[in-house]
């Protein structure tokens, strides 16, 4: 049988543990799963890509069949350029449904292809996003428990360097 890879593309800015429990689950349905970092998200990140990278990559060691990558450009040529029958996304409350339906059906109507698999996060991390432990660590508030310590030390320095740059 030929080798089953998926793309789980995102900003990961910076990666949570709300990623890596999507991640688990992905890697125990596909033989590979290539995490691509968007390199020009509409918003303006809090890391670069290659930062991103870099974080995530820091948090793979026990994981073989995990490679990351970043991409630019449509997330349906990303996942044909790697050989991906399918893009993992991640869902936590009902409120990503909307969103990530049309993204799905948009993506299938550009590439009828690939299937979008999404996989359900755990319950401790059902109210874990990336945008929302950014808030919390600016405001020194402790999201240990949300994201992984290299994403939380990366955090503080930045939000450090940000206020010396503003002294
Ligand atoms: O982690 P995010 O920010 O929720 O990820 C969103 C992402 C990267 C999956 C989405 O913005 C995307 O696929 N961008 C690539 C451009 C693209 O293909 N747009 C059409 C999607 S319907």
């Amino acid at each position: 049988m030929s080798e089953r890879i998926a793309v789980y593309p995102g900003s990961f800015d910076p990666v949570t543990f709300g990623h890596l429990d999507i991640l688990d689950r992905a890697s125990a349905i596909f033989d590979t799963v290539v995490l691509g970092v968007l390199e020009n998200p509409g918003k303006t990140p809090l890391f670069t890509a290659e930062e991103r990278v870099e974080l995530l990559q820091a948090c793979l060691d026990s994981r073989p069949g995990v490679q990351v990558t970043t991409f630019d450009g449509l997330t349906v040529e990303f996942a044909a350029s790697v050989g991906a029958i399918a893009i993992v996304r991640g869902l936590r409350v009902v409120s990503d449904f909307e969103s990530e339906f049309q993204m799905a059906l948009m993506n299938r109507r550009l590439d009828p292809r690939v299937n979008t698999v999404f996989l359900m996060t755990s319950f401790s991390n059902v109210f874990v996003s990336s945008s929302l432990i950014k808030e919390v660590c600016q405001l020194g508030g402790d999201v240990s428990e949300m994201a992984p310590p290299v994403s939380v030390e990366a955090m503080h320095r930045r939000f450090a360097e940000r206020r010396e740059s503003h002294d």
